[in-house]
């Protein structure tokens, strides 16, 4: 322990231990208590030194190990007990992460904290199977949506917008609605011939890799029995991923590729 305590909001980004940041290691190193999620990775928490504690805070669907309430409360409370706190999240803090939440709670709570970037899955990932986000000609923007709602409600998404044959749409946390997903969009004038991957465990050595088009994604996935962590990447860049597949054949994984 050494003086005032404070809290680090640190990204793991979404696997590969060589993606953590420099600043992110050496907070690791230095820390006394790490506090991670479901998402981050065995390699990265194999970085941490043995004498630091760690609290898995990990929430898996339908199985809440701690609260979002109690992470923050357990989070102020070590610090308040003079401890250096690497708070560590999968992917970015501050993308689909909750890491706004923890720290508008330490804010509240006068408590000192720091935010560090990670790389986010729908950058990862995407780069990982070999898809571009922008490509001149190809997407002049990303959108990057999250597809998880709340039990039983209805995707609260501006499908309009989203039907955007000229920018890339990312999908976090949508395969469990991937079918509505593709109706949405193509009933908002996608074409069903649009491009489309899906992408589980991106940037780890068993990441799998589907492409195939938005008519077939849903068959795609569910015939391949992806599971989470998926990330959806929808648009014409990724026409370009059988050509740019550097880590397929880099790793000599078991990724899995389909064509539908
Ligand atoms: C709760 S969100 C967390 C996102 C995280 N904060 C980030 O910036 O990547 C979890 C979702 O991120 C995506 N994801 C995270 N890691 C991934 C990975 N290694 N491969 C593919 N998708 C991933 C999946 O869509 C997953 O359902």
């Amino acid at each position: 322990m050494s003086g005032r305590g404070k809290v680090y909001l640190v990204g793991a980004g979404p696997g590969d231990p060589e993606l953590l940041t420099v600043k992110a290691q050496r907070l690791l190193r230095d820390c006394d208590v790490v506090v991670y999620d479901r998402l981050v990775s065995a390699a990265i928490l194999d970085q941490v030194p043995p004498g630091v504690t760690r609290i898995n805070a990990g929430k898996a669907p339908g199985r809440h190990t701690m609260t979002q309430g109690q992470i923050s409360a357990l989070l102020v409370r070590l610090a308040r007990a003079g401890y250096q706190v690497v708070r560590l999240k999968g992917g970015d803090p501050f993308v689909f992460g909750r890491g706004s939440e923890e720290a508008r709670e330490l804010a509240r709570h006068r408590v000192a904290f720091e935010v560090v970037p990670g790389i986010t899955a729908a950058a990862g990932a995407s780069a990982y199977a070999g898809i571009p986000l922008t490509h001149r000609g190809l997407a002049h923007g990303v959108r990057l949506v999250t597809g998880h709602r709340q039990d039983g409600a209805p995707l609260d998404l501006d499908w309009s917008c989203l039907a955007d044959p000229a920018a890339t749409l990312v999908i976090y946390m949508g395969l469990g609605h991937v079918e509505e997903i593709v109706r949405q969009l193509v009933a908002h004038g996608l074409s069903p011939r649009t491009p489309a991957a899906a992408i589980q465990d991106g940037t780890l050595p068993g990441q799998r890799r589907c492409l195939t088009t938005l008519g077939e994604l849903a068959g795609t996935v569910r015939a391949a029995g992806l599971r989470p962590p998926v990330t959806l990447v929808i648009g014409r860049v990724v026409s370009l991923a059988p050509e740019l597949d550097w880590f397929t054949g880099a790793a000599d994984a078991s990724a899995e590729e389909s064509h539908g």
